[in-house]
């Protein structure tokens, strides 16, 4: 009786958990309009960011509309409380923007996936680049497309802290440094006699704890690229996305872009910036502190954003702003600088940086014999994460 009962409910449960695994077309754009920045998005006032907006004609599938033509004749307006809602172009003072078209391809289920039948999507589009909500309050994005459909966001501008707290700031990130991985380190470096921690973590004396909720903007699923977007720039966004907002275009880097800490205090105070990891230097969670793309998998493009800026990788998707070359790089990952290795054309990473001024060392010597009122770039290890080799090490031993 017990058995038939379990098997019964198992296969209940396991039938609509099949039917449910149904692929987005696109992250944060449940209709056939798309707003980037999407609904719910907080900015912080002044803070520049892209808008893009998509009106999706899927040629095929559930969705299938108007044989795959995307309406051409779409429009932004933005509200701000209950004021009127203005032209995109006017709220911003900017040019209309230049239509785009392309296609993208997307499974609508896994039977879809085994089965190779993809959906085709054709996409209208147009992005507005560079821009700023200065005045705090809550803003409505309308699309209006194909006549009476309208995609919505809406936007919250915070008021700005009304007292300057902090001059300088460190931030200090253990990568996926979960609270589960915070008690397992409790646990292994600290004696507890009858439920009592006889020593504590610097971590548990400290006067504040916080909790942030950084996984992806459209899964449940967190990676360092989206969750490091989500720390420097209060923006939610994509597995793998650095900083931007992912649309459908295939290109990585034309996404819509929204403004790191880094890059604001940089613009707004002309303050420093430094960058330091364990890591490959253009891993995800220090790449995503000064570079923006879809892909934290384009490191070349990454290292060369550090010291030119994403404009200069196209300066058709035009970013106001950057860290400036920031003051301090440190990490691992020489692979990236290398000569004719992983760069884009080739370039010697370690030659264009001294040519705009750092200094370059390799060593802890190296380091150790540097001044301090350099730009300095420290490259340490060959080959990825520096941790990495210390563990090889220890293996071999
Ligand atoms: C526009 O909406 C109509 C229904 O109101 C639909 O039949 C048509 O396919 C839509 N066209 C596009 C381009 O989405
Ligand atoms: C949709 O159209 C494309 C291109 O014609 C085709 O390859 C694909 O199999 C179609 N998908 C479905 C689910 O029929
Ligand atoms: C810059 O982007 C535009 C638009 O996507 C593209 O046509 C052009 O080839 C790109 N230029 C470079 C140098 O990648
Ligand atoms: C490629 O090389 C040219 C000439 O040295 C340089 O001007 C350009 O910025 C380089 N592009 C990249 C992406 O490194």
């Amino acid at each position: 009786m017990f058995t038939k009962a379990f098997a019964t409910s198992f296969v209940l449960g396991l039938v609509p958990l099949t039917i449910a695994q149904t692929f987005q077309r696109l992250g944060t754009c449940p209709t056939l309009g798309c707003v980037f920045p999407p609904d719910q998005t907080d900015f912080f006032p002044g803070a520049l960011f892209d808008i893009r907006v998509e009106v999706h004609a899927p040629v095929n599938g559930s969705e299938a509309s108007n044989k795959g033509v995307p309406n051409q004749d779409f429009s932004l307006c933005i509200q701000r409380e209950s004021g009127p809602c203005r032209d995109v172009t006017k709220v911003f003072s900017v040019k209309e923007a230049k239509a785009e078209t392309w296609s993208f391809s997307y499974f609508e289920d896994l039977f879809a996936r085994d089965a190779n039948t993809p959906i085709v999507v054709n996409v209208a589009s147009k992005a507005y680049r560079g821009l700023a909500l200065k005045t705090p309050g809550k803003y409505t994005a309308r699309l209006k497309y194909n006549k009476s459909s309208e995609t919505v966001a809406h936007w919250l501008v915070r008021s700005p802290s009304p007292r300057k707290k902090a001059k300088n700031v460190i931030l200090f990130i253990g990568d996926g440094m979960t609270q589960a991985m915070i008690t397992a380190a409790r646990l292994l470096a600290h004696k507890s006699i009858n439920g009592k921690y006889q020593t504590l973590m610097q971590m548990d004396q400290m006067e504040a704890l916080g909790h942030q909720m950084t996984h992806s903007i459209d899964s449940f699923i967190t990676d360092s690229a989206n969750s490091a977007t989500a720390l420097y720039t209060g923006h939610k966004t994509s597995v793998s996305a650095l900083n931007v907002y992912a649309d459908s275009s295939p290109n990585s880097f034309d996404d819509p872009k929204i403004e790191t800490i880094a890059e604001l205090f940089r613009r707004r105070r002309g303050g420093t910036v430094g960058m330091i990891s364990t890591a490959f230097i253009a891993d995800a969670t220090p790449a995503a502190l000064c570079s923006h793309t879809r892909d934290r998998g384009q490191a070349a493009s990454i290292v060369y954003e550090y010291l030119n800026g994403a404009t200069a990788l196209n300066s058709s998707f035009a970013w106001p702003t950057s860290c400036g070359g920031p003051d301090v790089i440190f990490g691992g990952g020489a692979e990236q600088f290398i000569a004719g290795k992983g760069s884009p054309n080739g370039t010697d990473f370690y030659k264009a940086f001294q040519a705009k001024g750092y200094d370059v060392v390799r060593s802890n010597k190296e380091l150790q014999a540097s001044g301090v009122n350099h730009k300095t770039l420290g490259i340490f290890s060959s080959s990825s994460h520096l941790s990495r080799i210390q563990g090889y090490r220890a293996n071999s031993h």
